[in-house]
């Protein structure tokens, strides 16, 4: 079976996967996105995926190109549609095809594509021996809580990490409070074993995998506050950790080359990485470890 994706109603081949040169997201970047990851063909956490999801496009003044339930069917179409058991579901929905105009064009239908991927995630290594981070001024715009497709500062701060030797860039606002960082949120957990993490503002984007781990935190007896925290504050923490859709809970050992803690993944750290896999393992039957 090939890669087949899906363009506003058709199911083709990847390759023949196209939207034309005048839609708004190739323009303007004017649409929205959303990644699910599956694990034995079954989505982990659609729900609560699908409705920010929804919230994005709300905030944008996009219409749903389809209702809930038609948007859900095409999905677990897609998935049966390709031949592979672990991996990403990609949305991206746009204003439309229209003249190119910086108004909102009339009368335009939303594009609606669709594609299944695989995951990216870390290496196992990294899963369990952490990994390092740079720190970045954020340069994105002010509402980060939107999944925009203008993604742009986070690929320069992906890049800048890359090329540091680091897994990810932790971004810092203006008061040098960090936010999150370019593709996942982030974590620290103090002395006292609390789990700290920016709220989720409109600075930051709210993750999914970040609102199910400070669940699993509160569930299991760890007090999770949801304040900023400045990079001192980070580079003096017990632990740290990222967060993502594809990150799972990753630890953090090293920010701008510095050791956090001793250096290695701390005890609330890898329980909240086990409690993160029964999650999964509990929603999709896949064992992580
Ligand atoms: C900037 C940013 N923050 C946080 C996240 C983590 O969100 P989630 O846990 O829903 O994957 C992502 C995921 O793509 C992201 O791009």
């Amino acid at each position: 079976m090939g890669r087949i994706s899906y363009v506003n109603g058709r199911y083709l081949r990847h390759s023949q996967a196209m939207v034309s040169i005048e839609d708004r997201g190739y323009q303007f970047a004017d649409g929205i996105y959303e990644v699910i990851a599956f694990y034995n063909r079954r989505f982990l956490d659609a729900g609560p995926h699908l409705d920010r999801l929804e919230r994005s496009l709300r905030e944008l003044s996009i219409p749903m190109p389809m209702g809930r339930r038609a948007l859900e069917f095409v999905a677990q179409e897609i998935l049966d549609r390709n031949d592979r058991n672990d991996g990403t579901l990609y949305f991206q929905i746009t204003r439309g095809v229209a003249r190119r105009d910086h108004l909102f064009p009339k009368n335009v239908k939303p594009s609606l594509v669709m594609t299944v991927g695989g995951m990216r995630s870390p290496k196992p290594a990294e899963f369990e021996n952490g990994v390092a981070v740079i720190a970045l001024p954020d340069q994105r715009w002010a509402r980060r809580d939107i999944k925009s497709i203008g993604l742009l500062p986070n690929v320069l701060a992906k890049q800048r990490a890359a090329e540091a030797g680091a897994r990810e860039a932790w971004l810092l606002g203006e008061d040098g409070m960090v936010l999150e960082c370019a593709v996942s949120n982030n974590a620290i957990v103090n002395a006292k074993g609390e789990v700290i993490t920016h709220p989720a503002t409109h600075a930051i984007l709210g993750g999914i995998s970040r609102h199910v781990m400070l669940g699993l935190a509160r569930g299991a007896g760890i007090k999770a506050i949801e304040r900023p925290f400045s990079l001192a504050e980070a580079k003096a923490a017990k632990e740290a950790f990222i967060t993502g859709t594809t990150s799972n809970v990753l630890p953090v050992v090293r920010i701008d080359g510095g050791a956090v803690g001793d250096g290695r993944p701390g005890p609330v750290t890898k329980l909240l990485q086990a409690l993160y896999y029964d999650h999964i393992f509990k929603e999709t039957g896949k064992r992580w470890n």
